[in-house]
């Protein structure tokens, strides 16, 4: 019969990578601590016409990439539900369904979960990825539209990359405007492309007529050229995006946190307006741009008109979502994850001491160490040989430990074997006193 695996694009994570996951979600949490965030759950499938009104019925995630389904005889009957392929829609709903609001105060949520898109699947891009995303949110007034929640989220997002250790990022920054400005840019952008979109290759061909902003996006390297030489952004937006987009630089530029702006970056999102960013690493060297093709480490930027989109209120937001999966990737190439061991293997040398080998162990876990009990063989022999695969030190607890109350205890990291009174303090030290060697 043949074995049933997991689908196309989906991943089993297993330790010791899970290790690294558990390791870059506290780091998170605890940097979001720090900043007053606090945690949001929303659920992992939410009705279908959420991301279309939301992310936009003409976007690549929208149109081709969502898992949608109809649950039949459900009390719903016949609605259409799809799981989320992003969680900015699902948390500005909360916002307006639990009228966050009211408090008049800004909204300072983070989550981390798994999201789902069917693109092709390929190293650093799966169906089902995980998110650590953030968002600012508030009614007018609470200062939710400032540039400086924009630099302040940007300074966050640097220091949490420096916390977990990642190096050789770049920060890629743009403004796309507000939806009034863009439209007028779309149709230059259209005009622009009519006479060298026959040059371009066939996405952009069919991007110049569905999509015009996609183009940008294109990493053809023949149509670079071209696509250098379209209209910028910049040059349709109002005086008042300009002036927000250089308070936003400045205050980057007060806190040190360095930057490029790079007038392509449209992001593939429609709720999108004025600051657009994403942290990309694509320096090939020492491990870094261990991503290929997926360099971007994480995307946001502002979405000023989204929750009025989905039918709230006046809600500016600004926020971001790190592709977990990624951060994973190039910290696995900085430094190749390493088995971790435990600190002591426990070795019972017989039936009888498998009682007080339990006890034992229940002491020391207890005061912090992380413990491995015997496998149930009580050959020494055999003992030595697992506990050095998988500890740092063996605990003998044979007859004659258990009698004088001495246990016998071994340092792979030394080789040195010694004889400790069956007392936590002792033997705590000794192990703990083993890791440092
Ligand atoms: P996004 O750019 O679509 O933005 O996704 C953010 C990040 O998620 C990407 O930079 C990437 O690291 C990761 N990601 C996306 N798709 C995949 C995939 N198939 N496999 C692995 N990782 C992936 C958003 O989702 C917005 N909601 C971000 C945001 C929050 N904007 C404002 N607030």
């Amino acid at each position: 019969m043949s074995i049933v695996k997991a689908v196309r694009g989906v991943r089993d994570l297993l330790p010791p990578e899970t290790d690294l996951w558990n390791r870059i979600e506290s780091t998170a949490r605890n940097v979001f601590e720090r900043y007053c965030f606090g945690e949001i759950r929303t659920p992992i499938f939410e009705e279908t016409q959420l991301f279309a009104r939301g992310v936009g019925e003409e976007t690549d995630i929208v149109s081709k990439e969502m898992y949608t389904f109809t649950p039949a005889g459900d009390e719903g009957g016949g609605q259409s539900l799809t799981l989320r392929p992003e969680n900015t829609a699902g948390v500005v709903r909360a916002y307006i369904e639990h009228r966050l609001a009211n408090s008049g105060q800004l909204q300072k949520l983070y989550y981390i979960g798994p999201q789902f898109r069917r693109e092709r699947p390929q190293r650093g891009r799966y169906r089902q990825f995980f998110q650590i995303g953030a968002e600012v949110i508030g009614p007018p007034g609470s200062g939710s539209e400032s540039p400086v929640r924009d630099a302040e989220v940007l300074e966050m997002l640097a220091s949490l990359l420096s916390e977990l250790g990642i190096r050789g990022w770049t920060l890629l920054l743009n403004s796309v405007g507000s939806s009034s400005e863009r439209p007028a840019y779309v149709a230059r952008l259209r005009e622009a492309l009519t006479p060298v979109a026959g040059q371009l290759c066939a996405n952009c061909q069919r991007r110049a007529v569905t999509n015009p902003l996609r183009v940008l996006d294109c990493k053809t390297p023949q149509d670079q050229p071209i696509i250098d030489g379209l209209p910028r952004i910049w040059d349709s937006l109002d005086p008042s995006s300009k002036a927000h987009f250089n308070a936003v630089r400045a205050a980057l530029e007060a806190c040190g946190v360095p930057y490029e702006h790079d007038h392509r970056l449209v992001r593939g999102l429609d709720y999108y307006t004025r600051t657009t960013f994403e942290f990309v690493q694509r320096n090939a060297a020492a491990g870094e741009g261990e991503l290929g093709a997926q360099n971007a480490l994480l995307g946001g930027g502002r979405y000023d008109g989204l929750s009025e989109a989905i039918g709230g209120p006046r809600a500016p937001g600004i926020g971001f979502a790190i592709g977990e999966d990624r951060l994973v990737l190039a910290l696995a190439a900085q430094s190749r994850a390493e088995v971790r061991l435990a600190d002591a293997y426990i070795a019972p040398l017989g039936e009888a001491l498998n009682a007080p080998s339990l006890a034992l162990a229940r002491e020391l876990r207890a005061s912090g160490l992380r413990v491995e009990l015997g496998d149930g063989s009580f050959r020494l022999k055999k003992s030595m040989e697992t506990a050095n695969k998988l500890a740092r030190a063996v605990v003998i607890l044979g007859e004659d430990e258990l009698a004088s109350a001495m246990l016998t205890v071994k340092s792979f990291a030394t080789g040195e074997q010694t004889k400790v009174s069956r007392n936590l303090r002792e033997l705590t030290a000794v192990l703990a006193g083993n890791l440092q060697s």
